[in-house]
């Protein structure tokens, strides 16, 4: 938190004196505000590149249909101008555009600040290699050595399961009754079968213990909590481990050993997110955390294979990847804002911000599903405060209940964005998708006119396919853009 209002801070700062010496700036503005916007409505399959580099699948990210908005945003701004994107997510948009704008992004998402920081501000120079990594791989592996002696019950159990000879698959009903019955935190019942000792680990004394002594080591909140579940018992020791390595190495290593060359908040957004992304793949789910699947007779197989890739390399690989695509898409505007608020909240915090953006983008959720259940298991990655849990799913009670999400709520939520954009002279540019809570774009457009003369506003549309994580079938739709001028 202190690092987030930190770095916003020093980006305030630093685009308050680039705007003030940008004689571009007014100009555009006006440039916009005298164009002649009518009420049409259009299909549009334009297609243009524009770079994408995916951290996570992500419900709603505007990746598969990045042109048809990126090139809206595009061609109602001018090189330089702000675009404040509201509810940023996986930073699709910040990403394809930063080349253009300046962003000042936001989401109520923590891992949301931590992969846009990456996406949108970070340089990988130096690189992450050398003595850097040499340190890395030592706090892994201390890590993982001392969670391999307090765990080692579990491991063994998980690695004669996995075992690796041909024709030794353990039977899914075997492999069923291992998962179902693994210790962890929260447990409503005590498994059968498991030394007393070893139950003792996963006590709700202990955790509180790890709870309130941040960062008692060895890390262990994976362990602890979602071994068989959305990954493996030793990947879970691996995550952690990992985990550590990045503390260690940013909070330590780099000030012990005064490496000044490397940007500790920036490296450690470059290693957060490469975490982030390895759950990505090897979560067994369509592309979110909202449920773990059971094992039946029909998926032993593919939840082995998955639950048997090792972690270390995947991520060493995935940082370096990340490495490579960045240095290749720098921005001539750095550093970007990047913040993690409620929209309200940070619509009052960036209010000059938002006067002097050319466009407000607003891409909220649009079905009832809250992300802060979806994708629960990387936030509490990011946040790795030991949380008390509840569902199957093992969610952390303390998430976020979007107003977007609520039919009787989605209104007034829409109208507290179109209210500041008008009062601040801003265009309004708002993504929407049929079929969602607001159900068409009739509907939608009622709640617009609300706040704006019929003739302010434009609409285009897009006939598109989804894939509906967690179904097998495409969902035929139609994305919105509605463009509000003030
Ligand atoms: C449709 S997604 C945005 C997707 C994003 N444009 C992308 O391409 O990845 C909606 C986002 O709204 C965020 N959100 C929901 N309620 C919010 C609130 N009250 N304040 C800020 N962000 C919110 C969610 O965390 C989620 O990331």
């Amino acid at each position: 938190m202190l690092f987030n209002r930190l770095t916003m801070m020093y980006a305030f700062a630093i685009l308050q004196a680039v705007l003030q010496t940008d004689p571009l700036f007014e100009s555009n503005q006006k440039s916009i505000l005298q164009m002649t916007t009518q009420n049409s409505e259009e299909i549009t399959s334009e297609d243009r590149e524009y770079p994408a580099l995916v951290v996570t699948k992500y419900m709603g990210s505007k990746k598969a249909i990045l042109s048809f908005v990126a090139s809206e945003l595009e061609r109602l701004t001018q090189p330089g101008d702000i675009i404040v994107d509201l509810m940023a997510g996986t930073h699709t948009i910040g990403y394809a555009l930063k080349h253009r704008c300046r962003m000042v992004a936001n989401d109520i998402q923590q891992y949301s600040l931590v992969i846009g920081n990456m996406l949108l501000n970070y340089v990988p120079q130096p690189r992450f290699e050398g003595a850097a990594s040499t340190a890395f791989k030592r706090f892994f592996n201390v890590n993982m050595r001392h969670l391999e002696e307090l765990f080692a019950t579990g491991l063994r159990a998980e690695r004669q399961l996995f075992s690796s000879e041909p024709g030794k698959q353990p039977s899914w009903e075997t492999y069923s009754e291992f998962c179902e019955n693994y210790p962890h935190f929260m447990r409503p019942e005590e498994p059968e079968g498991w030394h007393e000792e070893y139950l003792l680990l996963y006590s709700t004394k202990r955790v509180e213990a790890y709870r309130t002594l941040n960062k008692l080591e060895p890390y262990s909140l994976f362990s602890l909590y979602y071994p068989c579940t959305y990954l493996g018992v030793r990947q879970c020791a691996e995550v952690d481990s990992l985990r550590y390595a990045i503390d260690k190495l940013c909070d330590e290593w780099i000030p012990d050993n005064e490496h000044e060359e490397f940007e500790s908040f920036g490296l450690r957004c470059l290693l957060l997110s490469s975490l982030i992304s390895v759950l990505s793949r090897i979560n067994p789910g369509p592309g979110h955390w909202a449920a773990f699947p059971r094992v039946s007779e029909k998926n032993p197989r593919y939840l082995i294979t998955q639950r048997k890739i090792p972690l270390l390399d995947l991520f060493l690989r995935k940082v370096s990847l990340f490495e490579n695509t960045l240095s290749m898409q720098t921005s001539p505007y750095p550093p970007h804002i990047v913040s993690n608020d409620d929209y309200v909240a940070f619509m009052e915090e960036v209010h000059e911000y938002i006067r002097k953006a050319k466009v407000i983008y607003l891409d909220p959720p649009y079905s009832q599903g809250h992300y802060s259940r979806f994708y629960h298991l990387i936030e509490t990655l990011i946040l790795y405060d030991y949380p008390e849990i509840s569902h199957m799913g093992r969610y952390r009670t303390d998430r976020h209940q979007s107003p977007f999400a609520h039919k009787e709520k989605v209104a007034e939520a829409i109208g507290r964005v179109c209210e500041k954009a008008r009062a601040a002279g801003t265009i309004l540019v708002i993504s929407y998708s049929r079929n969602g809570i607001v159900p068409d774009h009739e509907t939608f457009m009622k709640i617009l006119k609300k706040y704006y003369p019929k003739k302010k506003i434009e609409l285009k549309r897009l006939s598109s396919e989804h894939s509906k994580l967690g179904q097998a079938q495409r969902m035929k739709t139609e994305e919105y853009l509605f463009t509000c001028m003030p």
